[in-house]
């Protein structure tokens, strides 16, 4: 591990709970070349479990049509649009922020006071902790890596966003992810994993996991802005982004 993310890790709590597979002793997974992975040894247990049937959630449907949209396209229609009733309070719609050729894809929930502020998802304290956990499994904003949300516009007081906001909004996510094509989908926190799979999501059963979005293998994990609150679930969430990583392969 470089001394970089030593410190990372320890700066995410997650420094003394992790070792090497190999060093635990523990048979590698694959044979191939890829190197081991630090993993804590409650990481296989949460991907043995079934997951339990879930009850689909119906869509409604959408009076945006983005199915023909460019990148520029997007960016217009989403400043310009009155789709639901999030666009009364929002100083300005945030599309989404990086690479358009990124083999990452994490969506997050809806735009908070600083995003509306300045446009971007994920730049307040969420954000930080967000860009501390890519950093961790060595990835960056802006390189390989595009960050989304569910709504494009701020929800009042930073409430929840109501199915009917996610309904309408959903065809400009939708259209992100078919001209990226991303290789993996990172779903932050429940808003986002109903959203993109379409059932009932509860984090805690669903993680440790691959579903299937047309073919993208999607994983879920908590929100940043959960783990701000619930530290010791930090260490989980690191799991998650590994076991993503390890679905793209090396
Ligand atoms: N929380 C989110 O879900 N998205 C953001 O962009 C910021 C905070
Ligand atoms: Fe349009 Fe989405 Fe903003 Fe609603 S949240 S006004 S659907 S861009």
């Amino acid at each position: 591990m470089s001394p970089q993310r030593d410190q990372i890790l320890r700066e995410l709590g997650l420094g003394p709970q992790w070792r090497l597979r190999e060093a635990a002793g523990a048979a590698p997974e694959t044979r191939s070349e890829v190197p081991a992975e630090p993993v804590s040894e409650a990481m296989e247990a949460p991907m043995r479990r079934a997951l339990p049937a879930a009850a689909p959630v119906e869509r409604a449907a959408s009076p945006v049509d983005a199915s023909h949209m460019s990148w520029d396209d997007l960016a217009t229609a989403v400043a310009e649009c009155r789709a639901c009733n999030l666009c009364t309070a929002r100083k300005q719609a945030v599309l989404g922020v990086g690479d358009q050729q990124a083999d990452w894809l994490f969506v997050g929930e809806g735009p908070g006071a600083e995003e509306d502020e300045r446009g971007e998802p994920f730049v307040g304290q969420a954000g930080k902790l967000l860009d501390a956990m890519l950093a961790a499994i060595d990835l960056k904003r802006g390189e390989n890596v595009y960050i989304a949300n569910s709504v494009k516009c701020r929800p009042p007081n930073n409430r929840t966003p109501e199915p009917e906001e996610t309904a309408a909004c959903w065809p400009y996510l939708e259209r992100q992810i078919e001209l990226l094509q991303p290789k993996v989908i990172v779903a932050l926190g429940r808003p986002a994993a109903q959203t993109l799979l379409q059932r009932e999501v509860k984090i805690g059963e669903a993680r440790g996991q691959a579903f299937d979005y047309k073919g993208i293998p999607l994983i879920v994990t908590y929100h940043p802005a959960y783990l701000l609150r619930n530290l010791p679930d930090k260490a989980k969430s690191w799991e998650d982004l590994c076991f993503a990583r390890k679905t793209i392969g090396p």
